[in-house]
């Protein structure tokens, strides 16, 4: 692991994983699954797992596939191992690494799913040149990740958005969505598709429930060193997190964040 080649995972706190576990709820993660296309007996890897909500639905799902959850937090995969145990899933294994560089031999999945990871990647080619390493011909990755740049606030309110994306730019590569087919198609993968659903945790009309105020509340109070610099002080990160927060708790407001997954094939030919 080259420390100096990884992003700083700008939400952790020592709640990420019971966070992580109540975003995937609100999100409704039993819907991402009509987007995997998952073979019998498929080898799948959970790319960035975090608490691995994920990897342990595909896991109970399908019990004769083989998935791996896999993370650069040790900790947090101590967490989602508990979780799999308690669980009763026997199907499943955790590994610690970093997805710029996978430890898994060539063509080893069938499929490779990875939510809301590429956000916080140094060199995102570098991960998906090892996605397309480790998927078999005719094997595919899903990659899920919340368009931001496309959020809509209804009633407008051009200031509060604009400081908005400033601050989720200086936490994490958010604008990746507008470049990643391209990467996907460059990386090798073949009959490249893009589908769009709302993100129901950041999808929000009328005022904020105590879930996501809870969620939200927690990965902004996580980021509150780094979101001080990227707006120049403490005084006007506090303006900001009013003002924002102040938008989700009105009745009259409406937030609505599209969430997309870009699909791509491992070509058979091998080309
Ligand atoms: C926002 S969380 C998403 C977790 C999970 N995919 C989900 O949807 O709940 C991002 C995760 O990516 C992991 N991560 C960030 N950079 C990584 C890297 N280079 N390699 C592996 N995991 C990474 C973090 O540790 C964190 O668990």
């Amino acid at each position: 692991m080259v420390e100096a080649t990884i992003r700083h995972y700008t939400l952790h706190s020592e709640h990420e994983c019971d966070r992580l576990e109540l975003q995937a709820r609100i999100a409704g993660i039993e819907d991402h699954i009509q987007y995997l296309r998952i073979p019998g007996g498929a080898n799948i890897l959970d790319a960035g797992c975090g608490s691995g909500s994920m990897a342990r639905l595909i896991a109970s799902r399908h019990p004769d596939a083989t998935v791996t959850g896999f993370d650069l937090n040790g900790g947090y995969l101590d967490y989602a191992r508990r979780i799999a145990a308690n669980e009763g899933l026997a199907n499943i294994t955790f590994r610690e690494g970093d997805i710029q560089a996978l430890s898994f031999a060539d063509a080893s999945f069938d499929l490779i799913w990875s939510k809301h990871v590429l956000f916080f990647v140094p060199r995102i080619e570098d991960a998906l040149r090892e996605f397309r390493r480790t998927i078999r011909p005719g094997g595919s990755v899903v990659i899920a990740l919340e368009h931001w740049p496309g959020i809509v606030l209804d009633p407008q309110d051009p200031e509060l958005r604009k400081t908005l994306l400033q601050v989720l730019e200086g936490l994490a590569d958010i604008s990746i969505t507008t470049r990643l087919v391209t990467m996907v198609m460059q990386a090798g993968f073949v009959d490249l598709s893009v589908r769009m659903d709302t993100s129901r945790p950041y999808t929000i009309i009328g005022s904020i429930d105590s879930d996501r105020r809870s969620s939200h509340a927690t990965e902004m109070d996580a980021a509150r060193p780094y979101v001080a610099q990227v707006l120049g002080s403490e005084a006007a990160r506090d303006e900001f997190y009013d003002a924002w927060f102040g938008y989700l708790d009105r009745a009259d407001t409406c937030t609505v964040l599209p969430i997309w997954f870009f699909q791509g094939t491992a070509p058979i030919s091998g080309k």
